[in-house]
């Protein structure tokens, strides 16, 4: 038994999703997210400077006492998910894995699109995960600008995100794909929309249960379960923007009210010493 919270976080609103799958399956655990909306998006970043943002959440999570951290963002699983393993004594999981999974459970051809930011498809996470889990999957990958803002500014539907939506998965029109993997945290806000232009036949599938499950299979196998179950866990949340905007659109996007919501501002960056 372990009481301690589990430690969440995204560049912005979409690790909602993967909260929400959490706080569905497993109510009696204490949640902790961070939001790290000032310093989203996270896709055009390098890999060094994801790389530098995901130790300095996970400090700031672990000094919040957590027993494990999700890292609920495609973009910082591709680029910090092996270091914050190396370098933290709690378990990480990433969301690439389970999304990968959870489309070879569900595609009849094996021919899967997968679209994420564009560090997540430079990376090429996806084909190499596919690869090492012998899923015998075919990928197309496609980077996907522009979506992320799309939901960071609440226009998950209307003209500006059929535009955006629309002009970028046109490229996906040949490639006979019947599943595709939203390998972004903040594409499931966008689903609708992707659905409508991606087409009905094609299924979408997104990484949040399958995480949820994962960490549930680690509570039951460390034993780390929290107790006594049956009082609701708490669900703080951290963001390093606004508080006001962050729960108004966190409640609108995932219909549940978000009580706690905290700023934290990271500290300013030392000025470059100037010339002499
Ligand atoms: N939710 C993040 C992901 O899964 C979005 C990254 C971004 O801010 O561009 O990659």
């Amino acid at each position: 038994m372990n009481d301690r919270p589990i430690g969440v976080f995204d560049s912005g609103l979409g690790g909602l999703t993967v909260l929400q799958a959490l706080a569905d399956l497993l109510p009696d655990e204490h949640l902790i997210y961070l939001g790290d909306t000032a310093r989203y998006p996270y896709g055009p970043r390098s890999r060094e400077e994801l790389q530098r943002f995901s130790a300095e959440i996970a400090d700031l999570l672990l000094a919040q006492g957590v027993k494990m951290i999700v890292i609920a963002c495609n973009s910082a699983t591709a680029a910090a998910l092996e270091l914050l393993r190396e370098t933290t004594d709690v378990p990480v999981i990433g969301v690439v894995e389970p999304g990968v999974r959870a489309a070879q459970r569900v595609t009849s051809t094996g021919h899967v699109g997968v679209i994420g930011t564009q560090i997540t498809a430079d990376s090429k996470i996806y084909e190499h995960t596919a690869e090492h889990l012998r899923t015998g999957l075919e990928l197309t990958t496609l980077a996907c600008p522009g979506f992320v803002e799309l939901v960071e500014d609440g226009e998950t539907t209307g003209p500006r995100a059929d535009e955006v939506i629309g002009t970028r998965l046109v490229e996906l029109a040949d490639h006979d794909i019947d599943v595709l993997v939203l390998g972004c945290t903040h594409y499931p806000l966008l689903a609708r929309t992707i659905k409508d232009h991606v087409g009905r036949g094609v299924t979408l599938v997104s990484s949040a249960d399958e995480t949820a499950f994962e960490v549930r299979d680690i509570l039951e196998r460390t034993g780390w379960m929290r107790e006594p179950a049956g009082i609701p866990g708490t669900r703080t949340f951290f963001t390093t923007g606004d508080p006001a905007r962050f729960r108004e659109l966190g409640e609108r996007f995932l219909g549940f009210p978000l009580t706690d919501v905290r700023a934290h501002h990271w500290p300013a960056s030392p000025a470059p010493a100037a010339d002499l």
